[in-house]
């Protein structure tokens, strides 16, 4: 069996900047990975790495066994289809009603008509615990916390093997915050599915994770099972956790 996704010796720079500098990772199937580190170190474009959207400087990632750096276009369109994504921000299309941003991928890419692809909506909705009413909204017709439910069923519904979920719980209050960690742990486990969650909460990090990846400087300087995560001894990790301004991480200099 192979793993589900194995980063080795992954780097990216943007012209001189130097972002990642020699990540290794393995995810196995079914697991639940979490990503801390500070704003600007790189998490966002890891995970973009990994679900393709952006090229890797150099590095290997393979997916089921697969080598998916520098995929060709149309082996690329296959892979995609695992995949799903619930972007920072949610980021949801403003002139798509709620049904229509659900069922995007059904609709546009995998040409699925419209009343089987509405049919797909209106249960996602459902298990992401939005009323049917709420299809035919807008976007702006919706709250921030039901915002990121409609996003989350967006993210799941095309049954996706990985789902990227980055910063699902920003800008949401603390009892939203958690409905959404509880989403996000019931419909990935109903699916299945292997997932890849950045956070900044520690609330949704001990919830979600199985396992936790501390990204500082372009390295993974932590990684290991959640349960460990409060008594690792690790420094930097420490710091993150319990966001002590006081410690080996220099914000300053970032
Ligand atoms: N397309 C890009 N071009 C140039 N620099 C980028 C690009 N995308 C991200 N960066 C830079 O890479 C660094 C890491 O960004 P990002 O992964 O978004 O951080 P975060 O950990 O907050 O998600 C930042 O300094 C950012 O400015
Ligand atoms: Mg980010």
């Amino acid at each position: 069996m192979h793993s589900k996704l194995i980063i080795k010796n992954l780097t990216k720079n943007f012209g001189e900047k130097k972002v990642l500098s020699g990540i290794d990772l393995q995810v196995e199937k079914g697991e639940s990975i979490v990503i801390l580190g500070g704003s600007g170190s790189g998490k966002s474009v890891l995970i973009k790495i990994v679900a393709t959207l952006i090229q890797p400087s150099s590095g290997s990632i393979q997916i089921d066994g697969e080598e998916v750096a520098n995929i060709s276009e149309k082996r690329r369109d296959k892979l995609m289809e695992k995949f799903g994504f619930l972007f920072q921000g949610g980021a949801l299309f403003d002139s798509l009603s709620v049904w229509e941003n659900i069922a995007f991928r059904l609709l546009y890419h995998k040409k699925m008509n419209k009343k089987d692809a509405k049919e797909i909506a209106m249960q996602k909705l459902k298990s992401v615990g939005l009323s049917e009413r709420t299809a035919d909204l807008f976007p702006s017709e919706l709250s921030g916390g039901m915002q990121k439910r409609a996003s989350l069923a967006r993210a799941i519904a095309s049954n996706p093997e990985i789902i990227f979920f980055d910063e699902p719980t920003t800008g949401l209050d603390p009892i939203m915050a958690d409905v959404i960690n509880d989403l996000i742990i019931s419909n990935s486990k109903q699916l299945g599915a292997t997932t890849i969650t950045i956070t900044h909460d520690m609330n949704s990090a001990r919830k979600i994770a199985d396992k936790v990846a501390m990204l500082y400087d372009g390295r993974i300087i932590w990684f290991g099972d959640v349960k460990e995560m409060y008594s690792s001894g690790n420094a930097y990790l420490d710091q993150f956790i319990h966001g002590r301004a006081e410690g080996p991480i220099n914000f300053l200099a970032k």
